[in-house]
């Protein structure tokens, strides 16, 4: 039997251990041996890499996508898409979801892993139609989470419904590592019971859950894991890809994996790691076993921000009250998955509640339009006289968000006039107004500077 390896040093574990602050110019020089190790797919952006090039690295998102295109001609490139969310934190509107799969998948993108937090697929629906359309590999996610009210025949419930909506493969997506190997074995089971469409698992490291959950749902006839090159593997990123390829060998699976390639491509990535670590990019923190997730259920990535959160207000020492307080707010909001942006706002909320001293004294303008049900159904109910307060006179949605925005695209584009050199730069900015518009304004400059100086040197 088969099992597709996806490599995520590029964006998950990027995005796991060090904020996603890898810039294009750190792992270019191996893209062309990537290509050669024989993973089934690279996932290289999406997620925060978008955000996180225009804010902190000075890269045009799309442009590093061009250029990993460019250098990996035979192995998948694959995205991480926020559903109607595409990689903002808010709901756009439908000609601009379309336009964004659209042109990730004009620019290079093969498979598009689609997820909505609350596994509300009215939230997906349009970008899966629109990765369907533009001849692309449309993965639909289950966001895994663990509550009084979700359980294995709510998630086959899921997997049909996503079956049923045209899926060309079924991701199940446990972001913050606490799928247990049993349960991964009864869900996988399960689920490849009830859908034809092959079932992929991601999980993490975090609580050291993750190499034995991934056994387990092999075991049960997962079709593909994600794993990380082993530099950048473990803690709050995923298993290692060397180990686990060897273990899954061992027992008589096929990978398609190269061992001489992963060893050169953890030769090049090791230096890299440690430059990360010398820089105080990477926490050392993150790369431990942190077994309080199985307690607080709270993601990896979102630990690290409450802990930066905290320490920016000088208020670490309140870390275990905040951890606490973390499964209550979720329990007001009626349990949604904590993955972005719902870690967010929980977190927030959560730090909020903890440092007012008192609960709900602030609550996040995110916070009430959830509550009004701009982010979509709730997976549970939500607590009433909580919603009740925020809201006031304001009464909650009945319909899908979305089809209440207004189109959006053309409109900017006529605004944006010549500062918007593509539909791309216009997508960018619909996405992160600000630091869109600062990221074109430092290119003009950079490039009004370079014609300058080769004036002068004429
Ligand atoms: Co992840």
């Amino acid at each position: 039997m088969k099992v597709n390896i996806t490599e995520t040093v590029l964006r998950d574990a990027n995005q796991s251990l060090i904020a996603t602050r890898m810039p294009f110019s750190d792992f270019e020089p191996i893209l062309e041996v990537m290509d050669q190790a024989g993973y089934h797919s690279l996932e290289c952006w999406g997620g925060a890499t978008f955000d996180s090039c225009l804010r902190y690295l000075d890269e045009d998102p799309w442009e590093r996508l061009r250029k990993i295109k460019s250098k990996v001609k035979n192995t998948k490139l694959q995205m991480l898409l926020r559903g109607q969310n595409i990689l903002g934190y808010k709901h756009y509107p439908d000609d601009v979801v379309r336009l964004f799969v659209a042109h990730a998948a004009k620019n290079g993108i093969d498979i598009f892993r689609i997820f909505d937090a609350l596994n509300d697929f009215r939230n997906i629906e349009v970008a899966l139609d629109e990765v369907k359309k533009q001849g692309a590999h449309a993965q639909g996610s289950i966001c895994y989470t663990i509550s009084p009210i979700h359980n294995i025949e709510k998630y086959v419930e899921l997997g049909k419904q996503l079956e049923k909506m045209g899926v060309d493969s079924i991701c199940i997506k446990d972001m913050a590592g606490i799928l247990s190997p049993q349960v991964a074995y009864d869900l996988i089971k399960a689920l490849k019971a009830s859908v034809k469409v092959p079932i992929i698992l991601h999980t993490h490291s975090t609580t050291g859950l993750g190499p034995i959950t991934y056994m387990k749902a092999v075991e049960a006839g997962c079709d593909g894991i994600d794993t990380a090159i082993s530099s950048f593997s473990g803690g709050t990123s995923q298993p290692a890809t060397e180990s686990m390829n060897y273990a899954l060998k061992e027992m008589g699976y096929e990978t398609s994996l190269n061992e001489k390639v992963l060893k050169e491509i953890n030769d090049f990535f090791k230096p890299i790691k440690s430059q990360y670590v010398s820089s105080g990019q990477l926490d050392p923190f993150v790369m431990g076993t942190e077994t309080d997730a199985l307690v607080y259920q709270v993601p990896g990535g979102m630990l690290s921000n409450l802990i930066a959160q905290l320490k920016a207000q000088n208020a670490l020492d309140k870390l275990d009250e905040v951890l606490v307080e973390t499964p209550n707010v979720r329990k007001d909001l009626g349990y949604p998955p904590l993955v972005t942006p719902m870690s967010q706002m929980v977190g927030v909320q959560a730090v909020s509640n903890v440092l007012a001293g008192e609960r709900y004294k602030n609550v996040s303008k995110e916070i009430k339009a959830y509550f009004k049900g701009e982010y979509g159904r709730t997976p549970g109910e939500v607590n009433p006289e909580l919603q009740k307060s925020v809201l006031g006179d304001e009464k909650p949605l009945t319909v899908r968000y979305a089809d209440t925005l207004e189109p959006l695209f053309e409109k900017t584009k006529k605004e944006l006039g010549s500062m918007a050199r593509s539909d791309e730069d216009v997508l960018s900015y619909i996405a992160f107004p600000q630091i869109a518009e600062k990221f074109f304004k430092n290119r003009e400059a950079k490039e009004t500077k370079t014609v300058s100086y080769t004036i002068t040197r004429k």
